[in-house]
């Protein structure tokens, strides 16, 4: 898309122009939110704001799913890391809402902030007011197995935890040069319908290197992907008095101890179900037994400052509703 045709991206009865003297003329919808990766927290988000009445507008690395999000009725830009086309930022300025989904690219880092000043100069003088940038407890490092809360010190071990605070502190930066407050929120590991333990079994799918790495894990952080939006949707509509916000359930638990609560859940759903591959194929893989990387977050923060409530507090409550959502085949 060409520069001078980016303004019509916008639904024109849902913009708003802001006029040569600052003003802004407001057309019907107030938010707007651009979500820069609609991966799986992304998508969930999109169909949320939507049924609120939000433009919702995104970006994807492909044109195959680039058509399925339009066919969902979302607005959508290519935008890949390795030859990023920058004239989406000649949009972004026109939302007001940001949020960066993408994560660090190995050799690359931040995707976006790789042209940082590009991005700063875009978006100075735009419409955007709230900014969240979806991080990870990876940042952490290990942590000997202690309580970890946000003001604990970050010691990202692998390659990709520290690019990942390296972005943290760039989309920091660029909020507070845009004169907004940024938020980071620090992930769990998520899960949801279509991805969790129960589709991996069903599936027969072989483990991630990440599950395989975090399988003798004593302590696995991780948070519901509906648990992720309600924290988002709490911040869009009140803002919030700090930046990080460790975003994870209440109970992080062995992914072994999650896996074996899946298996039963599947076997009882579908009795005769075989679900021998996923442990005896992947699951021998040899013990490294380090207890690299634990730590048990807190989300205390996150409950009494976004004032939530999970609705999925622990991986039974959130395995129990995908299973009972999936029809029986
Ligand atoms: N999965 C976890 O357990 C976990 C835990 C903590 C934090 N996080 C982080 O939280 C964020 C949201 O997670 P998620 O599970 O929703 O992620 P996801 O499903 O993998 O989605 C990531 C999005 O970023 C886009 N993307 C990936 N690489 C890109 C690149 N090189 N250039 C441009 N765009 C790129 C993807 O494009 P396509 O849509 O074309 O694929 C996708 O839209 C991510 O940053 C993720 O790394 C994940």
């Amino acid at each position: 898309m060409e520069i001078g045709q980016i303004g019509s991206a916008i639904p024109l009865q849902h913009s708003r122009v802001r006029t040569s003297l600052g003003s802004i003329t407001p057309t019907l919808s107030e938010n707007r939110m651009f979500i820069l990766g609609m991966g799986f927290v992304g998508q969930s988000l999109a169909r949320k704001l939507h049924t609120h009445g939000w433009v919702v507008s995104g970006t994807c690395t492909n044109h195959v799913k680039k058509q399925q999000l339009e066919d969902m009725g979302f607005h959508v830009h290519l935008f890949d890391a390795n030859h990023p086309d920058l004239n989406i930022l000649q949009l972004l300025k026109s939302y007001t809402h940001f949020l960066v989904s993408v994560p660090p690219v190995m050799g690359i880092g931040d995707p976006m902030l790789q042209h940082e000043e590009l991005v700063r100069s875009s978006l100075v003088n735009g419409d955007l007011q709230w900014l969240c940038y979806l991080s990870s407890t990876s940042v952490y490092g290990d942590c000997d197995g202690e309580l970890v809360d946000e003001d604990y010190p970050t010691k990202p071990e692998s390659e990709l935890a520290k690019l990942r605070l390296t972005s943290e502190e760039g989309w920091s930066n660029l909020g507070h040069y845009l004169g907004i407050s940024p938020l980071i929120f620090r992930l769990g590991g998520i899960y949801g319908p279509g991805r969790s333990a129960i589709d991996t079994i069903i599936k027969q799918k072989p483990l991630s290197e990440g599950q395989k790495r975090r399988k003798y894990r004593k302590y696995t952080s991780r948070i519901h992907v509906e648990d992720i939006c309600q924290a988002l949707m709490a911040t869009v509509y009140t803002p919030s008095c700090r930046e990080v916000y460790n975003i994870v359930d209440d109970d992080p638990a062995p992914r072994e101890e999650v896996f074996e609560y899946a298996r039963k859940l599947v076997e009882k759903k579908w009795p005769g179900f075989k679900s021998e591959s996923v442990e005896q194929k992947e699951w021998s893989i040899e013990k490294t037994s380090t207890r690299k990387g634990e730590k048990r977050v807190s989300n205390g923060r996150m409950k009494k400052e976004l004032g939530m409530q999970l609705l999925y507090p622990d991986y039974k409550s959130g395995l129990q509703s995908i299973i009972d959502q999936i029809q029986s085949h």
